[in-house]
């Protein structure tokens, strides 16, 4: 007898069929005035490279306000892989590394984030071999890797690169080197302080990154015994020591969720409190909001955000990304989407990705009037967005697209929420206790 099939199954399939896979969306409604105070989590760019850099000691680490995301979590694989124990318990996560087994990672790990790419350093300075497969680039460029490899070479390893493998050797280990970078690349610098903070000898890199997960890098190396000078300044000094015990460190706050909640303040005309922020970290971010005529009133570690009195942004007018202390690149979508409601032009020239625009033709279709070319993009503020069915294709451009949902009329459907689940930790539910109307589905 021909069974009739069960409805619910036939949705499901229909779903699964059309999407591949059931994706999660976030489902907005605009125009609700935020409100209260939220905690910001610790930061990702910080988190990730701490993780890699346990691989080089021998004992525990425990490691307080380490966010839980997706990239952090594929890190915490890639350890368990080599040969650690990492388990997190809310906030906390515990590595116990005595004693890296293995030198490789492999693709399905290495592809679940590219920023694995930190723990070549790490991995050829604890096992004298690494083995991983080469990152691609991913959604905002190409993310070359070639000054990480040349720094490597120049502390002696043989590297090699075939069929889309990294084999690395250091067989008479790593030693000291005088490294001038032609950009001051955040990976290049960390892997650099991965690989020369056990290395032969003394390594010197200039012209190096000077982010603020830098200098956390470096207080935590530095608590499990390593000596590294100048972390946050242009020249950074490793001096190699034979041995790195594990340590307690608190993750530095996530600047660049601040900054992307300040930008979901200022498009809906909100008062709200940031607790757990490093003000100094938002040093060139602040100012742009003050140009737009938000006010800011910071209290030991909190902030309130007090939004323009006449209740609408003035244009930023330009906005250049640039390397710390500059305006930070990841805050730029975020930004954007504040920009297209406010009452002019701003023109951001984005100097670090070369495909950092991508959240600026699904802004378009909420009636965003926004023209790109290059590096540039001009920002004619609008009256108001309209919600609309949007895609998410990169991590920083979801939270633009979620920025946008909360001041559009009507109601705002995000999908490619995992790009957002990778940086942003459970951040539906910090703009729902915020007041806005956003849920997941
Ligand atoms: C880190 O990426 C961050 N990621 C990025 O955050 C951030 O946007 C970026 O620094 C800049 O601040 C993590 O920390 C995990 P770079 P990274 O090396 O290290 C070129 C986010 O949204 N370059 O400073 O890859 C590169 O192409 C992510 O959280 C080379 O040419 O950044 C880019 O144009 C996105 N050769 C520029 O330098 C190299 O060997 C900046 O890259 C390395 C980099």
């Amino acid at each position: 007898m021909k069974q009739t099939p069960n409805l619910l199954a036939v949705i499901v399939w229909t779903k699964i069929e059309k999407e591949g896979v059931c994706v999660s969306k976030l489902i907005i409604a605009g125009r609700q005035r935020l409100g209260g105070t939220a905690a910001v989590q610790g930061a990702k760019n910080s988190a990730l490279p701490i993780l890699a850099a346990t691989v080089l000691t021998k004992g525990e680490s425990v490691l307080y306000h380490c966010p839980d995301l997706s990239d952090v979590d594929a890190s915490l694989q890639i350890l368990r892989y080599l040969g650690c124990k990492a388990q997190r318990s809310g906030s906390t996560v515990l590595v116990q590394s005595d004693g890296v087994c293995r030198h490789d990672i492999p693709d399905e790990l290495m592809r679940k984030t590219r920023s694995s790419i930190v723990f070549l350093g790490a991995v050829l300075a604890a096992a004298g071999r690494a083995r991983l497969s080469f990152p691609g680039g991913c959604e905002i460029g190409l993310r070359p890797i070639d000054l990480h490899l040349k720094a490597l070479r120049q502390m002696g390893a043989i590297v090699r690169e075939r069929h889309g493998w990294l084999d690395c050797r250091a067989p008479h280990g790593l030693r000291g080197a005088e490294i001038a970078l032609p950009f001051p690349s955040v990976g290049a610098t960390e892997d650099i302080m991965l690989a020369a903070a056990t290395a032969n000898g003394v390594t010197t890199v200039t012209n190096a990154a000077r982010e603020p997960e830098i200098t956390d890098l470096a207080d935590y190396l530095n608590k499990c015994g390593a000596r590294i000078h100048g972390a946050g300044e242009s020249t950074i000094v490793i001096d190699g020591v034979k041995t790195l015990g594990g340590c307690d460190h608190a993750i530095i706050p996530d600047r660049i969720v601040a900054a992307t909640l300040i930008a979901c303040a200022a498009v809906t005309n909100s008062e709200i409190t940031l607790k757990g922020v490093i003000h100094s970290h938002l040093g060139a971010v602040l100012p742009v909001f003050e140009d737009a005529g938000c006010s800011f009133s910071a209290f030991e570690n909190e902030l309130r955000v007090i939004p323009p009195a006449g209740g609408r942004l003035r244009p930023m007018k330009i906005v250049r990304t640039m390397p710390y202390p500059g305006f930070p690149t990841d805050a730029q979508a975020p930004l954007l989407a504040a920009a297209t409601v406010a009452g002019g032009t701003t023109v951001f020239i984005e100097n670090i990705f070369e495909n950092r625009y991508r959240h600026t033709a699904e802004l378009v279709r909420m009636g965003a009037d926004i023209k790109t070319e290059g590096k540039f993009a001009v920002v004619d503020g609008v009256d108001r967005l309209y919600g609309a069915a949007v895609e998410a294709t990169d991590l920083r451009g979801a939270a633009a697209l979620v920025a946008a949902g909360l001041c559009a009329e009507g109601m705002t459907e995000v999908s490619g929420v995992k790009y957002l689940e990778r940086g942003y930790e459970n951040f539906e539910l910090v703009l729902s206790q915020l007041g806005a109307d956003i849920h997941k589905v």
